[in-house]
């Protein structure tokens, strides 16, 4: 069966191809708003030239040169057997097939390394990497790709990435990307590519109500619908449109991860702004929490709920709010 593609995002692909074809692009925004989705449906879609990927996971931030080691896994060796002895074996040191480098001239040699493998490549056809996750390269490799990325223009080499960044915020990690690097923040689906997207993944059309709800609970995350579509399938589509959705178990624990962060204290405060519909720090000293602007410092700490100067509590998703309420006793 054909891949129908990521819904709703041909402008964003249109745009993401053209700047490819003549330098690098990073896709930015929150977990779970489509990120991934858009490196597959780019990676290799030109067709043309050597593609080298990695995708860390958080955990692998801790593994010296885990990236470079996915990123070069299919350089064959007629390309490592070109390069000057003393910076193969620092490249081979570092992919663990020698000695680990640990002085700076053999840090220095890793870095020259890479940077001609890219060059050879580079020869033949433009070189694209792929890398999911910015954020998760470790250390080591993150540094050989500044090196590299200060050192290859746009028409060889060219670099595909994705970093989680917090709704709103700029991505920190484009030094690993060529110098003309464009920053593509991924927006939220609208309420039409939300009902599409339910639609392909349940095969069964909810009610306009039921979409809409979704949407605005979601804030047009496509991760958070499809898991609040499932959950509504679930517990059987509701009768009543104004009734509110229920938030599944796994998202929630999501959601709320740093919630055991904070204090008794905090939680509650948080607890009883979720229940408002216009919290603010008046109304909830006024309820009986006197340390409610202590309390939403601790809770912006953690992510979940920011005052503003005028003292109005905002959620930092619509789904944290809602997670918050549904785990009142
Ligand atoms: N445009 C889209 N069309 C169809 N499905 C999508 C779309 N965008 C995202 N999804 C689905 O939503 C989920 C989350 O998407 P994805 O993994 O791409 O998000 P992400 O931004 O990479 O998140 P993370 O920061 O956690 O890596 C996946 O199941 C994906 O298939
Ligand atoms: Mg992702």
């Amino acid at each position: 069966m054909n891949d129908p593609g990521p819904v709703g995002r041909g402008e964003l692909l249109r745009s993401a191809r053209e700047l490819l074809a003549g330098g690098s692009v990073l896709f930015c925004g929150p977990a779970g708003i489509g990120k991934s989705t858009l490196l597959a449906a780019l990676a290799g879609a030109d067709g043309g030239g050597t593609v080298l990927r990695c995708a860390p996971a958080e955990s692998d931030r801790r593994l010296p040169f885990v990236c470079l080691i996915d990123l070069l896994a299919d350089v064959t060796d007629d390309v490592l057997a070109r390069l000057p002895a003393p910076l193969r074996a620092a490249l081979e040191a570092a992919l663990l097939r020698g000695e680990h480098p640990t002085s700076d001239q053999s840090r220095l040699g890793v870095r020259l390394a890479v940077l001609q493998v890219l060059q050879l490549l580079s020869d033949r056809a433009p070189v694209t990497l792929v890398i999911d996750d910015l954020q998760w390269v470790d250390r080591p490799s993150a540094e050989v790709l500044a090196f590299v990325a200060r050192r290859l223009t746009g028409d060889r080499l060219r670099v595909l990435a994705a970093e989680r960044v917090p709704d709103g915020e700029q991505p920190l990690h484009r030094n690993l990307c060529p110098p003309d690097v464009a920053e593509l923040p991924v927006p939220p689906l609208t309420p039409r590519d939300v009902a599409r997207l339910l639609l392909r993944d349940n095969g069964v059309l909810l009610p306009h109500g039921s979409v809409l709800q979704i949407h605005q609970l979601a804030d047009g995350n496509p991760f958070y619908a499809l898991e609040l579509g499932r959950a509504v399938l679930r517990s059987g589509v509701p009768e009543s449109p104004g009734r509110p959705l229920p938030v599944p178990r796994r998202l929630r624990a999501l959601l709320l991860d740093r919630l055991g962060e904070l204090s008794e204290r905090a939680q509650a405060t948080l607890l009883l702004a979720s229940a408002a519909t216009r919290p603010s720090l008046t109304l909830l000293r006024a309820a009986g929490r006197p340390d409610a602007a202590e309390d939403l410092v601790a809770a912006e700490r953690c992510d979940l709920a920011v005052a503003d100067d005028d003292g109005i509590v905002r959620f930092r998703h619509p789904l944290i709010r809602a997670a918050i309420y549904a785990e009142a006793p």
